[in-house]
């Protein structure tokens, strides 16, 4: 088990370069394997996800090489429809495969996906979504068999919730059909743009992406090489400025795309911090001592994002009064509330929403990270504590940030 073990109480300062976004890249990969042909995509996170990624490619029959940022993928040879289950548990976008198996082999056999501990995450749209587009589904306890008889059918698909997985997985099933297809109540997060615009330049026809309605033209055939850079990743963007916004002291980031984050940086400016946005710079300066809002509610983009519910709830934490936060995404996303806690801070939990009240310093203790972004914010928690703060299970933050410990060293963080 990995730990990060803090010296807090010290202001940070200095400038990062952000990484590509985690949640691009993953289902861009899945998209990798459309073409029977050469993918290189630039700006590719070094994640404990993304590598997982890349065993689900070659397990398929893909040669994947990985330098540098840069991953070439060869989908030519996919010998393989199957995802065993092993690498299915190892992350919640292994689902994303799905769609593009079915693509390629006209079946496909994957067992329920893993990913971090923040609900039960069903796949219950996809599979809906699926079964409306011709595929025939088979579900038993272990597996799930996929059979596309026929072709896909195209026709309007509405998602009774806008998730970002199964609006995904339907863009990555339907590029390549004699079809038009339409998805309702899509997402809308910039990564869907982002997966447009990678599968328009593999030859895709589809639009809409990032409007509550997507059309995907279906096309016969996709280029055979192409080449793509990955967007920045919003989320590792928040929570570096979170960890400002809660030690004091003053972040520059570069290649960002402040827009993708226009809630949080709202909120951060209402807690009192100053926040320049430039073209793809953001600047953050804190005095440290941040001033109470009335709450955050997270919601589906452009709302607060979830994924940063939990840095920012740790920046709050000694902040002068109390805010109200609201979960609505994930019905297990508040486990750092408990490790926050352990830290001397003053939160009182009911089913999805915390009351969070600043208290004058938090101390020092031993944390268990949970998930990728309670990690993070036990980090940031410990950054701003008295004392020694060892973070456990410190592995989770390896799937989403992509050097945690060194970014914020260079930040002057005293990190044993
Ligand atoms: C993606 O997860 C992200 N992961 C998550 O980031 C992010 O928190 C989430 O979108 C919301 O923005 C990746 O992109 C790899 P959803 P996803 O489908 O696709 C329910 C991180 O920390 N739902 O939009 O799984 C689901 O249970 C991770 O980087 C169903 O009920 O999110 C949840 O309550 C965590 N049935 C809600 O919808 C389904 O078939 C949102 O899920 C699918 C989802």
């Amino acid at each position: 088990m990995k730990k990060i073990e803090i010296a807090g109480g010290k202001p940070l300062s200095g400038n990062l370069k952000i990484q590509g976004a985690k949640n691009s890249v993953l289902p861009i990969l899945a998209g990798a394997m459309l073409n029977a042909g050469k993918t290189v995509i630039h700006n590719c996170p070094d994640l404990s996800d993304v590598h997982s990624a890349f065993k689900i490619l070659r397990n398929l029959g893909c040669d994947v090489y990985f330098s540098d940022n840069t991953v070439t993928v060869n989908s030519e040879n996919i010998n393989c429809s199957v995802i065993p289950s092993n690498l299915m548990r190892e992350t919640r976008s292994s689902v994303m495969f799905l769609g593009s198996i079915i693509s390629r082999c006209d079946e496909a056999c994957i067992s329920a996906p893993g990913g971090c501990n923040i609900g039960e995450r069903p796949i219950d749209l996809h599979i809906k979504a699926f079964r409306e587009l011709g595929i025939d589904i088979t579900e038993t306890d272990e597996y799930i068999y996929c059979k596309l008889t026929g072709e896909v059918l195209g026709g309007d698909i509405t998602l009774s919730f806008p998730s970002v997985g199964a609006t995904e997985n339907i863009m990555l099933l339907t590029a390549k059909s004699n079809n038009v297809t339409t998805i309702s109540n899509a997402a809308m997060e910039p990564e869907i743009i982002d997966l447009q615009n990678f599968l328009n330049a593999m030859g895709a026809n589809i639009s809409g992406a990032g409007t509550d309605t997507i059309t995907i033209h279906g096309v016969e055939r996709f280029k055979k090489d192409i080449e793509y850079t990955v967007i920045p990743d919003r989320i590792a963007a928040a929570t570096y400025l979170c960890a400002v916004a809660g030690t004091g002291g003053k972040i520059t980031l570069e290649n960002v795309i402040p827009e993708h984050i226009d809630t949080v940086i709202s909120i951060l400016r209402k807690m009192g911090c100053q926040v320049l946005q430039y073209d793809d710079r953001v600047t953050l300066i804190s005095g440290g001592k941040l001033k109470a809002i009335a709450g955050i509610e997270t919601l589906p983009y452009p709302g607060f994002p979830t994924d940063a519910q939990a840095p920012i709830m740790a920046a709050f934490c000694k902040t002068k009064g109390t805010a109200i936060f609201i979960e609505n995404l994930f019905e297990g996303r508040f486990k750092h509330i408990a490790e926050l806690k352990k830290m001397g801070a003053d939160i009182v939990q009911f089913k999805n929403t915390a009351a969070v009240s600043g208290v004058k310093r938090l101390r020092g203790a031993e944390v268990i990270a949970t998930d990728l972004r309670c990690g993070a914010a036990l980090v940031i928690a410990g950054l701003m504590a008295k004392g020694k703060t060892t973070v456990l299970s410190a592995e989770y933050i390896d799937r989403g940030y992509e050097s945690m410990v060194e970014d914020l060293r260079s930040l002057g963080a005293r990190i044993l």
